[in-house]
């Protein structure tokens, strides 16, 4: 874990953990009239196909597994803000979407005759051998690294249903990823939202923490599946995510929507870190 910030955080003024609070009843209300569905109803579940690329399939397996880590993120990430209701109030609104995630990809998984009920009982075991930890030891760095996350999150969603398409389609598979893109995105802008908050009351604190993130990010919990590194071979060879698509579709719009200079996340020479310069 990235440890010790060298620049210390403000902590939150009444009145930010208030626009929190307001911030988070907008999404939570706007995700109840417009964002929710349901497993049982919203996908047509008669019309997987069941001869798809079993690439495509072992790609789901790993997206299944990573979003299986729920009590993990959970457990740990509210925690970090119990008395921040907004945060925490948003983080349980949050581990509800992501709950869904992980079924619709097992129920497709389970329909399509892709896996076995045993094979999905394999994967519940493996994923619960391993326990998740926080990359980041503190809330603020947890909420720029999940700003980061939910946007690949979503890009490695729409990029596996672009690549549905061309190995023939599946208008169930299809479904799951167009409704857990949506909501990933929805995730990936209210986060940020509240990331501007922090950069406009301390930006020194907060651009500490994203030159920590930018410099370390990786996607949670892929590596610690036992076949980690074949899994993420996989799904570059699906041209479903790379380093390139990261710094494209990731970094550059988020910096830029946070009105950030590449400048400014640049981590600063250890010289002029720990050296005052003279007459300092
Ligand atoms: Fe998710
Ligand atoms: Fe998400």
């Amino acid at each position: 874990m990235d440890t010790i910030p060298d620049v210390p955080l403000k902590p939150e003024p009444p009145e930010v953990l208030d626009a929190f609070y307001r911030m988070f009843r907008e999404f939570f209300d706007r995700g109840e009239r417009k964002r929710r569905w349901s497993l049982e109803t919203d996908i047509p579940w008669d019309r997987c196909n069941r001869s798809l690329n079993p690439a495509i399939a072992d790609v789901v397996q790993t997206f299944c597994a990573v979003e299986l880590y729920l009590p993990d993120y959970l457990g740990k990430l509210i925690g970090q803000v119990r008395a921040n209701r907004g945060r925490a109030w948003l983080l349980a609104t949050w581990g509800y979407e992501e709950s869904k995630h992980s079924m619709a990809l097992e129920d497709w998984l389970l329909k399509s005759g892709m896996r076995s009920d045993e094979q999905v009982a394999d994967m519940h075991a493996e994923v619960f051998s391993h326990e998740w930890h926080l990359p980041y030891d503190n809330a603020r760095g947890m909420l720029i690294y999940t700003v980061f996350q939910e946007l690949a999150t979503r890009i490695h969603y729409v990029r596996l249903a672009d690549a549905v398409r061309r190995e023939g389609g599946c208008p169930a598979l299809e479904k799951v990823l167009s409704l857990i893109a949506i909501d990933e995105a929805a995730h990936a802008d209210f986060f940020r939202r509240l990331a501007a908050v922090y950069l406009e009351y301390d930006r020194e604190g907060t651009l500490e923490q994203m030159r920590r993130v930018v410099n370390t990010f990786r996607m949670p919990a892929v590596h610690m599946l036992t076949d980690g590194m074949q899994r993420a071979k996989q799904v570059q060879e699906l041209n479903v995510f790379s380093e390139e698509i990261f710094m494209q579709e990731v970094y550059e719009p988020v910096v830029a929507r946070l009105g950030v200079a590449k400048s400014e996340l640049r981590r600063k020479a250890r010289r002029e870190i720990s050296t005052p310069s003279p007459g300092a």
